[in-house]
């Protein structure tokens, strides 16, 4: 489903770019969703809060190498 017909950016764009991020904004930034006309704000920040809100942290970063002594 679109998000942003100005932009071409579909829900599946944004859950994409919420594996790499889990701040809305910045995802929005990076898509560039809301940059022209501006219509699809709101949606576009209830599926970013959704989608960075579903996945744990965890999932978004590398394993931690414990260093033993
Ligand atoms: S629909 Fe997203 S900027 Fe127009």
């Amino acid at each position: 489903m679109y998000i942003c017909i100005c932009n071409g950016i579909t829900e599946q764009d944004i859950i994409e770019a919420s594996k790499t991020s889990s701040n809305s904004l910045e995802i929005m930034k990076v898509l560039g969703v809301a940059s022209d006309c501006g219509r699809c704000l709101q949606v576009a920040i209830d599926k970013c809060l959704e989608v960075t809100s579903s996945i744990p942290e965890a999932a978004k970063t590398p394993p931690r190498r414990v260093k033993q002594s």
